[in-house]
């Protein structure tokens, strides 16, 4: 099975299927050919797939796993091994693991001789429905995420979903949460027609944890028409582009506040939404009946709301106003408002921490 979708913008395909990995080098082969190469592949994917991927060892580039290796020394040795590779120009880099490798390849690509091709070969559910697309590359510095980047559009992503096969739970999970945060922005992602993204993610929630290859792919096809119907419209996220980051402006936070430990990404989005949905439920945005039917779409893919009393409330108000979004001295949240809509909202801090500290308790009308 095989279905491709097109992003106007610089003018590229997304190809998702379930074909077998080992046919992945003809296909790359066929698009990169004359070209030279330099594949950047995460070290896990690199020791369960390198035989199958059977990729020539001099053009790879082997990266550590975790966000931490997303730095600037590792960023110079892309670089430099492209420059003692020969890549010119006119050559290619390729991003073989998840939203790390992307990222960071990404990013080297834009900047390598001033900015060259290059290929996304997402491997995790997250990188899958949301970083691959888009052309956000970044890497971190000490202590804050995505701060040195470029929006740089890859030339073709290729999604395979057998990659998935070896993903463990968590980070299926931590897919799962990006994905169920489309399901709230349906409607303000504009696209030209109803996709019905959380009827199905009701219906789906089985198959997709059997690992339903059909159920997969449409899941991933339907997000993916979401972003790129606002990629679209807003390439460098001056106005629409933020719906998607509905449940971040929290779930950064989180994640910061817990040094990127104890929440993957997609479960600090999902707190993230709990909190938007409390906040638009406290601020007459959505009504109980919409609160409560969002909380169980989450709760049915085994997500609680955390008590986030038990963190220092003063402190995630602080992230959340020093975050890339942030507007003046107001902190900005993207909030339900009505169904499958959300629109961006500004909260001074002490309405935040005000907030955070009576903890969201929701009790039935
Ligand atoms: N991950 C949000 C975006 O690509 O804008």
């Amino acid at each position: 099975m095989k279905q491709t979708l097109h992003v106007d913008i610089q003018d590229y395909d997304i190809e998702i299927s379930d074909d077998r990995i080992e046919n992945l080098k003809d296909k790359i082969d066929f698009l990169t050919t004359g070209k030279k190469r330099l594949f950047v592949i995460s070290r896990k994917v690199y020791k369960l797939y390198g035989k199958l991927l059977n990729l020539p060892e001099d053009e790879i580039f082997i990266l550590p796993d975790g966000e931490k290796e997303k730095n600037i020394k590792n960023y110079l040795k892309i670089q430099e091994k492209a420059f003692e590779s020969g890549l010119t120009r006119k050559d290619v880099m390729i991003a073989i693991g998840g939203g790390v490798v992307g990222d960071i390849t990404g990013f080297a690509a834009s900047t390598y001789m001033r900015g060259i091709d290059y290929i996304q070969i997402p491997t995790t559910l997250l990188s899958m429905v949301d970083s691959s697309v888009g052309g956000k590359t970044a890497i971190d510095i000490e202590g804050a995420k995505n701060i040195i980047g470029s929006f740089w559009q890859p030339k073709v992503v290729l999604i395979n979903i057998n990659f998935l096969k070896t993903l463990d739970k968590k980070q299926f999970l931590s897919g799962i949460g990006e994905i169920l945060k489309y399901s709230f922005i349906e409607k303000s992602c504009e696209y030209e027609k109803p996709i019905f993204l959380s009827e199905y993610l009701t219906l789906c929630c089985e198959k997709l944890f059997e690992f339903d290859s059909v159920t997969l792919m449409r899941v991933i096809d339907y997000c993916l028409k979401l972003k790129i119907s606002v990629v679209n419209k807003d390439e460098k996220e001056s106005g629409l582009r933020r719906v998607l980051n509905f449940g971040h402006t929290f779930g950064h936070a989180l994640e910061s506040i817990t040094n990127f430990k104890k929440f993957t990404h997609g479960e600090a989005v999902v707190q993230g939404i709990f909190i938007a949905l409390s906040l638009a439920y406290k601020t007459d945005l959505i009504n109980y009946a919409y609160y409560r039917l969002s909380a169980e779409l989450l709760e049915s893919y085994g997500f609680k709301s955390i008590n986030i009393t038990k963190y220092d409330c003063d402190k995630l108000t602080e992230i959340m106003k020093h975050d890339k979004k942030a507007q003046s001295d107001k902190i900005l949240f993207m909030l339900p408002c009505g169904k499958k809509s959300v629109k961006a909202v500004k909260f001074s801090s002490e309405e935040v921490k005000d907030f955070l500290v009576q903890t969201p308790h929701i009790t039935p009308v």
